[in-house]
């Protein structure tokens, strides 16, 4: 990572935020935003679909970003149920998750449709996160590096760089488990993101690697002093403004 590039703490609020809740928090975050402005991070908030036009106009002028939180590989067309990254944009949308565990797990997403979401992605212009993590098993038998290079791999474009791409490292077993790898485990991993990206992809070097799974106000400053940690994907913590909050405040 560059010496210049910003930490960026993201906020995956995952299917929540019905009857008003979602607003609210876009409420709250706006309200602390304006109180300060000199967070060491940027900031990103990736809602519902549904929420996405409603929240930007919340966040808009604030430093806050918004995301989705998967798209479809194509620009349009019969995809009944589907959204496009176009969609996304025109919504308010400047990032969007691509290849979270629970789409991979849930919807049998492999390496290669991940990929061409993020290319989808980068043709509307928004910036992917791209997810990859080993499962407790791959940890358990000795395999996390090797998963992790075939997933990135597979799933990051080319013609990927720090302009429109993100990697967000989660340990599959720890999202959601209030579990997280150790500090060491942390370093490794990210030292193998790092060197990976570099020797296969030509803008790789510079591009940001997100830590997520279990990241919470107490553990995020540890973990984001992590060498090559340039900031977290968060998921439960994002959905309480106050503790969303304090894990930006834990940037270094
Ligand atoms: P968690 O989720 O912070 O609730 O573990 C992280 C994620 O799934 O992105």
């Amino acid at each position: 990572m560059s010496e210049v590039a910003r930490p960026l703490i993201a906020g995956n609020w995952k299917m929540n935020g019905q009857d008003g809740e979602g607003l609210a928090l876009a409420e709250a975050l706006a309200q602390r935003a304006a109180a300060n402005s000199k967070l060491a991070c940027d900031l990103l908030v990736c809602p519902p679909a549904t929420l996405i036009g409603q929240v930007a106009q919340i966040l808009s002028g604030t430093p806050v970003a918004i995301g989705g939180q998967d798209c479809h590989p194509e620009p349009g067309g019969a995809h009944t149920g589907d959204v496009s990254a176009a969609m996304m944009r025109d919504a308010g949308a400047g990032f969007v998750i691509v290849g979270h565990s629970e789409r991979r797990t849930n919807h049998a997403e492999g390496d290669s449709l991940v990929r061409a979401k993020a290319v989808a992605a980068h043709g509307a212009g928004l910036k992917a996160i791209i997810c990859i993590g080993e499962t407790e098993v791959e940890r358990d038998g000795g395999k996390t590096l090797d998963v992790l290079t075939r997933q990135l791999q597979g799933s990051v474009p080319q013609a990927a760089s720090a302009a429109d791409s993100v990697i967000a490292y989660e340990p599959v077993w720890a999202i959601g488990t209030g579990r997280t790898p150790s500090i060491d485990e942390i370093t490794e991993a990210h030292a193998h993101i790092r060197k990976t990206l570099g020797d296969g992809i030509a803008g790789g070097a510079d591009i940001l690697i997100l830590y997520g799974g279990s990241v919470n106000p107490a553990n995020a400053r540890d973990i984001l002093k992590v060498n090559q940690v340039g900031g977290a994907l968060v998921g439960g913590a994002s959905l309480k403004a106050d503790d969303f909050w304090t894990i930006c405040e834990s940037c270094r």
